[in-house]
């Protein structure tokens, strides 16, 4: 049985309307987000470009909600302390873009944060073995990086639910993360694989209705 109460909700900024992003992030924060997901796009290891240190440090004067970083950079060593400095909890590298990932892990945890490892659509969790006990959290995506607004990919469920067994037997704590695609029609299938977190851009900032409705429904179908 799963227990939904559990399940952490973190609105992704990327789908959020930039000219006000304080707002937005004070929206979700009152409408109960568990996390800020700051998507940070590069435009080399991702062909999008979005925001920086510099505006993760401008959120966190607006905002008491933990940052979630997702790092979509080639060779994100660079920038892990001014993350860190403007006030990331959990810093996230992608798997793909980086070289030395225990050096990172490490590197990520001496500077104060929470560790987490970003997998690819097409990444195997079975590279994840060895490097798993050092890590706070996976993200598994969901959809391929970049943009939101797309559709899941329906066999990252499956991956979820290996994920699951993979962390029971090597980080029992670990906390497993999902993005890409989630939405009221399939985040309780997304919890019940194992998920502990789940990020939720364009079904929590859209047009068709506010941040707390959305969040509103989006916890309704977790019970
Ligand atoms: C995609 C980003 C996601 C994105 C999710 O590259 O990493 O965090 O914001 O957006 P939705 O929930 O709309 O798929
Ligand atoms: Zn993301």
């Amino acid at each position: 049985m799963t227990d939904f109460s559990r399940i952490k909700i973190a609105p992704s900024i990327l789908s959020a309307d930039f000219a006000r992003l304080g707002e937005q992030v004070k929206e979700a924060e009152e409408a109960g987000a568990d996390y800020i997901h700051f998507d940070v796009m590069d435009g080399m290891f991702v062909p999008n470009i979005t925001v920086g240190p510099l505006v993760l440090e401008a959120l966190k004067r607006v905002t008491d909600v933990p940052m979630d970083v997702h790092l979509m950079i080639e060779d994100p060593d660079r920038y892990l302390e001014e993350f860190a400095r403007a006030g990331a909890s959990v810093i996230m590298v992608h798997y793909e873009a980086v070289k030395h990932l225990h050096r990172t892990v490490q590197r990520i945890t001496a500077l104060g944060c929470r560790a987490g490892v970003v997998l690819n659509p097409a990444t195997p969790i079975s590279l994840l073995e060895d490097i798993l006990p050092y890590l706070s959290r996976v993200l598994i995506m969901s959809v391929n990086p970049g943009f939101g607004g797309q559709s899941y990919i329906e066999s990252s469920t499956g991956k979820v639910r290996r994920m699951r067994e993979m962390a029971n037997r090597l980080n029992p704590q670990l906390e497993i993360e999902v993005d890409g695609g989630a939405k009221g029609n399939n985040i309780r299938e997304i919890a019940e694989a194992g998920a502990d977190v789940i990020v939720a851009g364009s079904a929590v900032f859209n047009k068709e209705e506010t941040v707390a409705q959305a969040m509103a429904k989006l916890r309704e179908v977790l019970i």
